[in-house]
């Protein structure tokens, strides 16, 4: 989602391309993230560790399975989630509003409106068009949304200055500001061998010879990850790469076949680059160390989304005097009361990209301080102070940046 300042200087605040709101075919996902709660929790020793252990006490070995314990059990935890995803509870003592889409993203979208609603009523005229554009498939790569109206003549012709694009909530009393985002690519790598008897040893299986490939992505995964242990980069400061699956082995009735050695062995990985890693470099890496042909391995990589931008720049929206747009930003948060952390790197990825993409500058920014980080989470919810301070700060923001005028070009 992203609400775009233009260049174009008619005096009237303009809704366009409002289509179904993002987010509304997500599936509710069971992410384990840990937050902030979960936390806390640990220290009731009601924790994901003592939940698994109290799952696993119940003996369901056969002949007398005690099924019907271990299905009480599951439902028990399933009951746990507070309230039903989509039933926007409000808790009374705190005005806390649980449903997913609170923090990610159904709040900005209406907060977006409801600030443009507040200034219309207080007789405020932008010197800029302010257009906000709702699309339904960011959560799915956005390829048939963000990605195609930027390259519609529509989206041209907005001549689009500057745009905001979600954040993330912020637990500290600073509003956070992303101002790249990592780029994802999904990777399967296969490798072929010769197959034979599960009671040989020989060389060139093709287990064999993807468990090297994987030992060797895991020792870049580890180098990557000290960096973040260590305290030298923040999580979105490298580049990740995780397992996401492995497949092989011949299948039978029962499971696999245990006594044969496949010919085929396959895994997947889901990367994320960070706005300055070199694509060649990491294509070469693939090529040559990951998914080597003398190892009779292949690759296929799915790069999702542009990772430079059409002069060839990474995908950063610059956070210095060099961009005009980010001391606006900034002063509109100051008047609004608030202050920002440190901009970063979003470690995930949003539609931002493609506007980044077009040169236009593009900040990330939730208004959500003192909130635990909870999208995708169990339990989402959001403050209902936070949400009406929020509406506060776009008032401050979409009314510095719509009067802005022409920054001159670099
Ligand atoms: C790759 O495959 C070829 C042909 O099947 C085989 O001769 C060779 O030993 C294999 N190499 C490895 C490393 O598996
Ligand atoms: C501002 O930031 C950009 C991008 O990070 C960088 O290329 C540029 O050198 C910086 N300019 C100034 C004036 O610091």
């Amino acid at each position: 989602m992203a609400s775009s300042i233009s260049h174009s200087r008619q005096s009237h605040l303009s809704l366009i391309h409002f289509t179904l709101l993002l987010l509304l075919f997500t599936p509710f996902s069971l992410s384990t993230t840990i937050t902030q709660e979960q936390e806390e929790k640990q220290d009731e020793a009601d924790t994901s560790i003592t939940r698994f252990q109290r799952y696993l006490r119940i003996n369901t070995a056969h002949p007398n399975p005690a099924y019907s314990s271990a299905v009480s059990y599951l439902f028990s935890q399933a009951e746990s989630l507070a309230h039903p995803p989509f039933s926007a509870f409000r808790r009374s003592h705190d005005g806390a509003i649980f449903a997913r889409g609170a923090q990610d993203d159904k709040c900005i979208a209406m907060q977006y409106l409801e600030a443009i609603r507040n200034l219309k009523a207080r007789g405020f005229t932008p010197s800029r068009s302010v257009h906000v554009s709702l699309v339904p498939d960011e959560e799915i790569g956005g390829a048939d949304g963000a990605a195609k109206f930027v390259e519609s003549k529509e989206f041209a012709e907005l001549k689009v200055g500057f745009a905001l694009d979600e954040g993330q909530a912020s637990p500290g009393d600073e509003y956070r500001v992303f101002y790249a985002d990592r780029s994802p690519w999904g990777l399967k790598i296969k490798a072929r061998g010769q197959p034979g008897h599960g009671a040989w040893m020989y060389d060139g299986s093709a287990m064999e010879n993807l468990m090297k490939s994987v030992e060797v992505i895991n020792r870049f995964r580890e180098s990557q990850f000290d960096v973040v242990k260590t305290g030298k980069a923040l999580n979105s400061e490298v580049v990740s790469v995780n397992p996401v699956y492995l497949k092989a082995g011949l299948q039978s009735e029962s499971g696999f076949v245990m006594n044969v050695q496949p010919s085929e062995a396959e895994a997947g990985f889901d990367l994320r680059l960070t706005p300055t890693t070199d694509p060649d470099e990491m294509r070469r890496r693939i090529a040559s160390e990951w998914a080597p042909v003398i190892r009779n391995m292949s690759y296929e990589l799915i790069e999702k989304g542009p990772i430079r931008d059409y002069l060839g720049r990474p995908l950063m929206t610059a956070i210095n005097d060099s961009n005009p747009w980010w001391s606006v930003f900034k002063q509109a948060i100051t008047s609004a009361g608030g202050k920002l952390s440190k901009p970063e790197i979003l470690a995930s990825t949003t539609d931002a990209r493609f506007l980044r993409q077009k040169g236009i500058p593009v900040l990330g920014f939730s208004p959500m301080r003192n909130t635990p980080i909870l999208l995708h989470d169990h339990n989402e919810h959001l403050r209902e102070t936070v949400y009406l301070n929020g509406i506060e700060v776009y008032e401050s923001l979409i009314s510095s940046l719509s009067l802005f005028p022409e920054p001159s070009q670099p």
